[in-house]
């Protein structure tokens, strides 16, 4: 029996809890290379000096060496910068392209087996980048952003309610930027339609609508929220837990239903693009993309970020970073 081998690109915030995370859960081995000399080999000696009290057994190793990420079955990339306050993710495009560029190169040269998980903004472009410089079939190229929307998208609803998280099932479709669409009429709690349970808080079919409209544009603009009291980075944690869930369903099988930058291929009438959809993850990557049927509201508004994302990929042409 072998363990899992889990390669991070980038060893900086997200790269550090996501180490940390895979260690705790022994998920499988953890190789994480950045090219900021010992940054990677110093978080890892780090995290791996806590194996005792943190009950795991699995290696965690940091590299500058592509060499060392051969044999991962699942890569994740963080690779790139973060937004400073004021920045949109879009703006990140020129230089985040570069970067990719050449971690998607090293990748199909070091590990062209495995399933690569993006994290890098602005993230629909950065996965469409990634799918072009690898070759690789698109079921094993995806991004993560859905789930950590979704994940948003969910606390606030449960924090509304005073009720608990757990319970709450919410999906995000569209595009990883403004324009992404938190889907008000699916969002349920314990299968109760979350807007009802407002109408019944508030005693009011105005006041629910009202008060879901802003968590939805809170959701929308949630990353930017935590950029601009971080001030120095953006959100690390949130990002980190969503992309592990992804990996988790990945390497152990588990066709779980997530929302996940996926290509399309004709899927919601949307044909060569990477967008946030409802996706069944599991051993072979996205297995199958879940098509719901959207009222003219939801269509209109899914329409709206597709074109976002399209323009994005524009642009990028545009500049030949694509
Ligand atoms: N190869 C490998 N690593 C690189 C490269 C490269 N060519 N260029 C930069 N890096 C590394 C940096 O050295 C840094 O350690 O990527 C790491 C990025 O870490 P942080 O700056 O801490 O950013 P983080 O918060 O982890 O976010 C990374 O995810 O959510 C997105 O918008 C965010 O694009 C950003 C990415």
């Amino acid at each position: 029996f072998k363990r899992p081998k889990i390669a991070l690109i980038g060893g900086g915030q997200i790269g550090g809890v996501m180490a940390q995370i895979i260690a705790k859960r022994e998920l499988g081995d953890v190789v994480m290379l950045d090219i900021v000399e010992n940054l990677p080999q110093g978080k890892t000696l780090d995290i791996s000096e806590a194996s005792k009290t943190d009950h795991f057994d699995v290696s965690v190793t940091g590299t500058n060496d592509y060499k060392d990420i051969e044999g991962a079955g699942v890569v994740i990339v963080t690779s790139g910068v973060p937004r400073k306050p004021g920045m949109s993710r879009d703006d990140l495009l020129g230089i985040n392209s570069g970067i990719i560029k050449t971690v998607g190169e090293n990748i199909k040269k070091h590990a062209p087996d495995a399933y690569v998980i993006i994290i890098s903004n602005p993230l629909d472009a950065m996965v469409t980048l990634m799918r072009q410089v690898t070759g690789f079939p698109a079921n094993r190229v995806l991004g993560q952003a859905g789930v950590l929307d979704s994940s948003r998208f969910a606390s606030f609803i449960a924090w509304e309610l005073g009720i608990s998280v757990k319970d709450v099932s919410a999906l995000v479709l569209g595009g990883h930027g403004d324009t992404m669409v938190p889907l008000i009429r699916y969002a349920n709690v314990a299968g109760i339609p979350a807007l009802e349970l407002f109408e019944r808080k508030y005693g009011s079919k105005e006041k629910a609508k009202e008060v879901m409209d802003k968590i939805v544009e809170r959701t929308a603009k949630a990353g930017g929220e935590v950029v601009a009291l971080l001030k120095t980075g953006s959100a690390f944690y949130s990002p980190a837990a969503s992309a592990i869930e992804m990996a988790e369903a990945i390497i152990k099988d588990q066709k779980r239903v997530l929302a996940v930058c996926a290509y399309l291929d004709g899927e919601y009438g949307v044909n060569g693009y990477y967008v946030g959809v409802p996706a069944v993850l599991g051993g072979k990557g996205v297995e199958k993309i879940i098509e719901l049927t959207l009222n003219d509201e939801e269509q209109a508004l899914f329409d709206n970020s597709v074109n976002a994302v399209k323009t994005l990929i524009e642009d990028m042409k545009k500049l030949n970073l694509l």
